[in-house]
C-alpha cells in the first residue's frame, strides 16, 4: 500500500467513525482535560492550580480518603477542619451549613442522631428543631442537659435536600468522621439515636425495635477499650408516633441507671 493510499484509507476510515473536522495536528485525549478541568478551581492562581488535590473517582478511593483525613485528626478542632475541607460527599454542596456537634465535649454522653434537617441547616447546630426541642425534654427528665453533661452529633453533617434519608452510600461517605468524632470524645456511654444511627454505628442488621433499650460494647480501631452504647427511637418518631413514648421513658431510666451503676 503507497503512502497516498494509505492516508486516503485512513481518512476514510475516520470519517466512517464520525471524524469530519481537524482541530490539530496532534491527537488529544479528551477524557484527560475534563477530568483535569474538574479539579482545578476556575479562575485559580498559579499556587493553589499546582496544588490542586486529585479528583475521587471511584466509592472505596472517596471512603479511603475520609478515613486517612478523619484518623489523621487528633483534636475535634482538626476534626472539624478535616471535615469542612472534604470533598467526598454530595450533600455539602446543597447544605447550607455544616453541622459538627453541639454541647459539652468533654461529657461522659455522647447522642449521635441522623442528619441535619431545615433547622440544624440554618444554625449549624444539631438537634435545634422540634425534634431536638423533645429530645433536651426527654433527657432532662433525667437531669441531663447539652450545656452540662451532653455531647451531640450526627452520622452526617450535611442537610439531605427536603430531609429525605441518607442513602447508603452517603452514610458510608461520611462515616469515618463520626466514628473518629466518637473516638476523640471517648464517652462513657454512646446513645444512638433513630434507626440510620443504630444501624449506621451498631454495624448490625437488627431494626431499632430490637436495638433500643439494649446495652452493648461500641468498638472502633481508635478505641484503646469498648465503650457501652444503647439506641433510642429518634423523637421525630416520637412526634408521630406519641404511643411510643412509654418505650422511651423505660429506656431512659435504665440509661440513668446505667450512669449511677
Ligand atoms: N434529626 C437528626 O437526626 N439530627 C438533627 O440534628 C436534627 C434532626
Amino acid at each position: 500500500m503507497t503512502k497516498t493510499n494509505l492516508s486516503k484509507d485512513l481518512i476514510a476510515w475516520l470519517i466512517e467513525a464520525g471524524v469530519d473536522e481537524i482541530h490539530q495536528d496532534t491527537p488529544q485525549n479528551y477524557y484527560t482535560l475534563i477530568e483535569e478541568t474538574l479539579t482545578l478551581p476556575k479562575c485559580a492562581p498559579a499556587a493553589s492550580l499546582l496544588a490542586a488535590k486529585p479528583v475521587l473517582r471511584t466509592t472505596r478511593e472517596i471512603e479511603e480518603s475520609a478515613q486517612i483525613s478523619a484518623k489523621e485528626s487528633k483534636t475535634l478542632e482538626e476534626l472539624q477542619s478535616a471535615l469542612a475541607a472534604y470533598e467526598g460527599c454530595a450533600l455539602k454542596k446543597t447544605a447550607t451549613n455544616m453541622v459538627f456537634g453541639d454541647g459539652n465535649p468533654k461529657a461522659k454522653i455522647m447522642l449521635v442522631g441522623e442528619a441535619p434537617g431545615a433547622d440544624e441547616d440554618r444554625l449549624g447546630k444539631p438537634f435545634v428543631g422540634l425534634s431536638g426541642q423533645l429530645l433536651d425534654k426527654m433527657f432532662s427528665f433525667i437531669g441531663l442537659s447539652r450545656a452540662a453533661n451532653l455531647y451531640i452529633s450526627n452520622v452526617i453533617p450535611w442537610r439531605p435536600p427536603g430531609n429525605r434519608q441518607p442513602t447508603p452510600q452517603e452514610t458510608a461517605q461520611c462515616l469515618p468522621f463520626i466514628q473518629r468524632h466518637i473516638e476523640l470524645v471517648k464517652p462513657d456511654l454512646l446513645i444512638m439515636v433513630g434507626a440510620t444511627a443504630a444501624k449506621a454505628l451498631s454495624g448490625s442488621n437488627e431494626g431499632i425495635m430490637r436495638l433500643r433499650g439494649k446495652f452493648r460494647p461500641y468498638e472502633s480501631p481508635g478505641l484503646t477499650s469498648p465503650i457501652q452504647s444503647t439506641a433510642i427511637f429518634h423523637p421525630a418518631y416520637l412526634l408521630r408516633s406519641p404511643g411510643q413514648k412509654r418505650e422511651t421513658w423505660a429506656d431512659l431510666l435504665n440509661i440513668k441507671r446505667a450512669l449511677n451503676a
